[in-house]
């Protein structure tokens, strides 16, 4: 029997995995080699100092070889003992499993909820801080992937935490990369990340920060609920230049590649390329006469969640968007099933992707019945596009 996947190559739009650009993807057919030896030693030492840079820390940074929920996991099983209290927003369904991780892991999560499509006050944060001055971390959502959400004060919360003495933990899986996030400047102890997303690499390896004040809670823990994911573990290793486990080798050239990419690039000039091409896409949605489900001023530079047009389920028009005009767009997520859409505006894209994307969208609606004003969509994309410049296109 042959396989039925089509071997095409897909333009994928999806909030992760990403398109990954094909000096990324050449990386990765080098030859294998021990991750016991020097050479590996080398490219350890190599990623782990350019993708400080883009973490914008010179803290601890551990690579892993799990995907995002790893990091996630691991910056948890690290902090928390059983009881512990421990501050998260829910705002989305990404920050829902946020609090349930830190169940898992034994802790109490205070929560912080606000309503899907906005994003937690600070002054929510420190309302939860004065009431329970035992709390020993507070966890936040960066970018809720679900709601196309971005928490524009997180220098703000970040400051807070400082001031409060309280770890700040932040899941920037589907952010870091791809706009403003200076760990050590905005006090964030502890940042996690996935390959998948705007770092431009296959999916398989997380990412994990680890400021010296989280390293002060890590080191009095008593309970240790992971072999795998032991900090202390990684620390040592990393003290040799190597992983206590085995790494995805090939994963890691893709990575060494991908930060020379972004580093190429800078990230003042790739968060303003993200935000254009984000500026493309609700301008465009809008244009054709789609609503946007965040509120404006949170909106995410790196995934735009679009409200379908009435009586059009999204699994229907992404389908139709995936097999007619070859675009993976992402789906609808719990609470807004079948209501919305998210486009994915991570790591390598640019005018080609946008255009293409917001075209097949105008064009499946309408293939679909609804009557949008497609040539105003498309000028409105042209237009924002207009703002980057040639060498980002
Ligand atoms: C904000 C956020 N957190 C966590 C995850 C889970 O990451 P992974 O699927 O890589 O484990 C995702 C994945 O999309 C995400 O967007």
């Amino acid at each position: 029997m042959g396989c039925s996947v089509s071997e095409t190559q897909k333009l994928i739009m999806l909030p992760g995995p990403t398109n990954v650009p094909p000096r990324v993807m050449r990386a990765m057919i080098k030859p294998l080699m021990g991750h016991r030896g020097p050479d590996f030693k080398e490219i350890l030492s190599q990623v782990i100092n350019k993708t400080k840079k883009v973490f914008q820390t010179k803290e601890d940074l551990f690579v892993l070889t799990t995907s995002g929920t790893g990091a996630t996991e691991c910056a948890l099983q690290n902090i928390i003992e059983d009881g512990d209290k421990i501050i998260v927003n829910v705002n989305g369904f990404f920050s829902e499993r946020l609090a349930e991780a830190i169940k898992a892991y034994g802790g109490q999560p205070l929560v912080v909820s606000s309503e899907w499509g906005k994003a937690p006050r600070t002054e929510d944060f420190r309302k939860i801080i004065k009431a329970n001055p035992d709390a020993k971390a507070l966890s936040v959502v960066y970018n809720e992937t679900s709601t196309g959400v971005t928490v524009r004060s997180l220098q703000e919360i970040g400051k807070l935490c400082e001031e409060e003495d309280i770890l700040l933990i932040v899941d920037a899986i589907s952010i870091l990369g791809g706009d403003k996030l200076p760990v050590d400047e905005w006090n964030v102890d502890m940042c996690v990340t996935a390959s998948q997303k705007c770092m431009m690499c296959p999916p398989g390896l997380s990412f994990v920060s680890v400021s010296p004040k989280a390293w002060e809670k890590i080191s009095v823990k008593k309970q240790h609920r992971s072999f795998y994911l032991d900090l202390p573990m990684y620390k040592k290793y990393m003290g040799d230049g190597f992983t206590p486990f085995t790494p995805a080798v090939s994963l890691f050239y893709a990575l060494n590649e991908a930060c020379d990419m972004i580093l190429e690039e800078g990230l003042p000039a790739r968060f303003a390329r993200h935000q254009i091409c984000a500026d493309a896409v609700y301008g465009a949605m809008e244009a054709l006469g789609l609503g946007l489900m965040a509120e404006p001023e949170s909106r995410s530079h790196t995934v735009a969640a679009v409200a379908c047009p009435s009586g059009i389920e999204d699994g229907k028009l992404r389908e139709l968007i995936r097999t007619k005009y070859g675009i993976d767009l992402g789906g609808s997520l719990e609470k807004w099933k079948g209501k919305m859409f998210r486009i994915g505006i991570m790591g390598n894209i640019g005018s080609p992707e946008i255009m293409s994307t917001v075209s097949a969208v105008a064009s499946a609606t309408a293939d679909l019945g609804f009557k949008g004003r497609i040539s105003e969509a498309l000028e409105a994309a042209r237009k924002a596009l207009a703002r980057l410049p040639a060498r980002m296109n």
